[in-house]
């Protein structure tokens, strides 16, 4: 009987294996394990048998079972394995191609909002001049938004920012300078960065004013760093950008991350036009990033990218940026591209 168990084993395993889909399987488990299936038949002899060999002859029975079993939700796993994956095949879709013709689309096809399109523009300038882009998150700690950045608890100038606090003490940032923060943390100089992102604060919504909206921050940490370095980047910067050769001013500023600080303006359409602060890492920065300020000097910039968007394409209201307005969006089909 005991070769009886094993070949019957077998004879299913083989059975489980030649099975192409869920049906089938079903009818082998019941052909072999079902109530009047092959494997309760032989197992019903045991009654027969000389009380010594019924112990043997159950426990292999069971074994049998339980290896049939086994095989059989291994195919069964393996089936559907296979079907998810030519579902994969068949189901595909590419999205990037045109509508047959005929087929109505609406006249919505899909385009990059303009800020994401400067945002690219912007990135490539800087990959150009060898800066690596960084991301941070959008919810921050104060240590990060205010402390390492020089900005202590009742220090004046935190309300040049008004803050979105949450109930955890954490905030939304205020500006994409944590990410100074951030960068210090894992990097030595030289230090080439730039953060590209989404900031809040709670302002009074008119159409020069968001609160949400986009900053550029540039990060640049080395041996000998001056205002000189500073000034060309940025005006390199602004030539790509906007066309031409930019012309630019800076004016004294205050950032308490920065010493000395300005403000630059560029000249645009015969205006000077107000775009970002920035100014040379002030040494407490650069030492609470672990960096020494004897060694190392560096400079960093926070641009308004939104502001950029709105002359790049005559925009005369910041709150359509953020509205998703697709009246207001489908204005921008210059094709996925950007
Ligand atoms: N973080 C400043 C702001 O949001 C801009 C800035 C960045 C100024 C870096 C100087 C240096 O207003």
């Amino acid at each position: 009987m005991l070769d009886d168990l094993r070949a019957l084993q077998e004879e299913a395993l083989g059975a489980v294996q030649a099975a192409a889909d869920d049906a089938a399987l079903d009818a082998v488990q019941s052909s072999f394990l079902g109530k009047s299936g092959k494997l309760p038949l032989i197992l019903r002899a045991i009654g027969k048998l000389d009380p010594k060999e019924r112990g043997p002859v159950g426990r292999a029975g069971n074994e049998a079972k339980q290896a049939i079993e086994a095989g059989l939700a291994t195919r069964r796993a393996a089936l559907i394995a296979a079907a998810d994956a030519d579902l994969a095949d068949s189901e595909w879709v590419d999205a990037t191609l045109p509508a047959p013709e005929g087929v109505q689309t609406g006249g919505r096809g899909g385009s990059i909002h303009p800020i994401t399109a400067l945002v690219r523009d912007l990135e490539d300038v800087f990959l150009s001049m060898g800066f690596e882009t960084l991301d941070g998150p959008w919810v921050e700690d104060d240590h990060h938004n205010f402390g390492a950045l020089n900005i202590p608890k009742d220090h004046p100038a935190r309300d040049m920012q008004d803050t979105y606090w949450l109930t955890d003490g954490n905030l939304l940032r205020t500006h994409t300078s944590p990410v100074q923060i951030r960068a210090m943390a894992d990097h030595k100089p030289p230090i080439r960065a730039v953060c590209l992102g989404r900031i809040f604060r709670n302002e009074e919504l008119d159409t020069t004013h968001e609160n949400t909206f986009h900053q550029c921050e540039g990060f640049f940490v080395d041996r000998d760093v001056s205002v000189g370095h500073m000034v060309y980047v940025l005006k390199t910067l602004l030539s790509e950008i906007l066309g031409g050769e930019a012309e630019v001013r800076l004016r004294p500023s205050y950032f308490p991350f920065v010493e000395p600080g300005f403000e630059m303006d560029v000249m645009f359409r015969g205006d000077w036009m107000e775009l970002l602060g920035c100014g040379m890492v002030h040494p407490y920065v650069l030492e609470a990033g672990g960096i020494d300020p004897n060694e190392f000097s560096g400079f960093a910039f926070g641009m308004g990218i939104d502001r950029l968007v709105m002359v790049r394409h005559g925009i005369e209201d910041i709150r359509h940026l953020m509205s998703g307005d697709l009246r207001f969006l489908s204005q921008f089909t210059g094709g996925l591209e950007g």
